[in-house]
């Protein structure tokens, strides 16, 4: 039975605990940035980060005072910071206001959410309100637009972003990059995909169901840059045949030959994290490829991506067991301990640094570091209902969206686990997207 682990139960002690820590970190975030960096526009793909900022404030209004306890009124507030009135390419023109007053704004919602929350009845039968859940879900809203602000910050132009607080990865000996640490057999059968967890879940990882799969390889890590590096010196850009239809499209029209942020220098491959200027890791993930390059680095590699239930198997079911894990190691929380995440690392580590992140069948990895591309479209399961509001998943539902899995370092805790899934286009690459590739067995 698959379940979301919930250390302990929920109280309105740790939910305002839970509020406030996510606010610091938001606020934490932007502390080295001018008010230039916090109103610009710095690519048309994102917004200006003081949009991100009001549009967090105002769907937490909206959701943990407007709709709270009542009828729902609306599922964005109306204005400045409705998502749908406001192209992301357009927020560079709106009158956004300065980080002062946002601030102050912010801390009045929240005095209000508090005020709400102490009333509130969290054994309440309503599925909004039961076990805290739309606590649950502003919070991870906000975790989710943090990842947002930090690929913001990545294409920032010009004076690079340097943070205030950085945590160092874990100093543990990583897998040799002369000798990969290979592929492990999943055994195939029945599976259970997806959960029926209504404390934290989103509508999308419901409903829990059973899937039959065939045997398949999967990779132990991620794909590493000096993997990735292969492809490109192979030619992997120029070389129609690794390439699917729509793929090669995008190679001719974007220009690409490597991932984004790679440059050539002196004969060889130099990247930018944030701040970090330096030579292209070896022993690290690849990160900051499109869909279409997964797709086509495993061709070359004589393999496949996984698809989105083949992932999940390899992250959570124990075949010995006949169970499924919230997380790759079992059913303990996620901490920055166990894995690349929660934003502070800002940036990759070599692959295998994290020794207790393996799943069941010896998969590595799997949650924090880089988001895994997927062959699968985003589409509802079997029995899905829209909860609780369709502009969350439904609207986004079809074949325009590939999945993503798993998390990357600038995933907070509190929006990863085995079963939450992630979607974008095909061609995106500002996200801090990698993959790992698989083989039918
Ligand atoms: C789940 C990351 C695709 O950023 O569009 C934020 C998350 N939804 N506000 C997105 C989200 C509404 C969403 N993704
Ligand atoms: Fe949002």
């Amino acid at each position: 039975m698959t379940t979301i682990a919930i250390p302990g139960s929920v109280t309105r002690d740790t939910l305002a605990a839970e509020l406030q820590e996510a606010r610091e970190r938001t606020l934490l975030l932007l502390t080295p940035l001018s008010d230039d960096d916090l109103r610009a526009q710095h690519d048309p793909l994102m917004s200006p980060i003081l949009w991100d900022l009001g549009h967090i404030a105002h769907f937490e209004e909206l959701w943990l005072t407007r709709n709270l306890d009542g009828p729902i009124e609306f599922v964005e507030m109306p204005g400045l910071y409705n998502p749908f009135e406001h192209p992301r390419s357009e927020r560079g023109r709106l009158a956004l206001p300065g980080l002062e007053h946002c601030r102050r704004v912010m801390e009045e919602i929240r005095r209000q959410v508090l005020e709400g929350l102490a009333t509130i009845d969290l054994d309440s039968p309503k599925p909004l309100l039961n076990g805290g859940y739309v606590y649950r879900m502003v919070l991870q809203h906000e975790y989710q637009h943090n990842e947002t602000i930090l690929q913001t910050l990545q294409l920032k132009q010009g004076n690079p972003y340097s943070p205030a607080v950085r945590w160092d990865v874990p100093p543990q000996p990583h897998f040799d990059e002369g000798q990969p640490a290979g592929m492990t057999r999943f055994p195939g059968g029945l599976v259970e995909i997806g959960t029926d967890d209504r404390s934290v879940a989103y509508d999308n990882e419901r409903a829990r169901h059973q899937i039959a799969l065939e045997p398949f390889w999967i990779d132990v890590n991620p794909v590493t840059n000096a993997e990735y590096e292969r492809f490109v010196a192979a030619g992997g850009y120029t070389r129609r045949e690794y390439w699917s239809d729509a793929g090669w499209r995008w190679v001719q029209e974007s220009g690409a030959h490597a991932p984004k942020y790679w440059t050539r220098v002196d004969g060889a491959w130099v990247t930018r994290s944030m701040d970090r200027i330096g030579r292209v890791e070896p022993t690290h993930p690849v990160s900051h490829v499109c869909y279409y390059e997964a797709e086509a680095f495993a061709r070359f590699a004589g393999k496949r991506l996984p698809t989105e239930f083949e992932w999940e198997a390899a992250a959570s079911w124990d075949p010995q067991a006949g169970t499924a894990r919230a997380y790759p190691w079992g059913d303990e929380v996620v901490t920055r301990t166990l894995a690349n995440v929660d934003q502070l690392t800002f940036g990759t580590a070599p692959v295998g640094s994290y020794r207790s992140n393996m799943s069941a069948i010896g998969c590595y990895g799997m949650i924090g570091d880089v988001w895994e591309w997927t062959t699968s479209d985003f589409l509802p399961y079997p029995g899905f209902e829209s909860f609780p509001y369709p502009e969350y998943s439904e609207a986004f539902f079809g074949s325009e969206y590939k999945v993503l899995r798993g998390g990357s370092w600038a995933t907070r805790p509190g929006a990863i686990r085995n079963t939450f899934r992630n979607w974008d286009y095909a061609i995106r690459r500002q996200i801090f997207s990698g993959f790992r590739c698989a083989r039918d067995a």
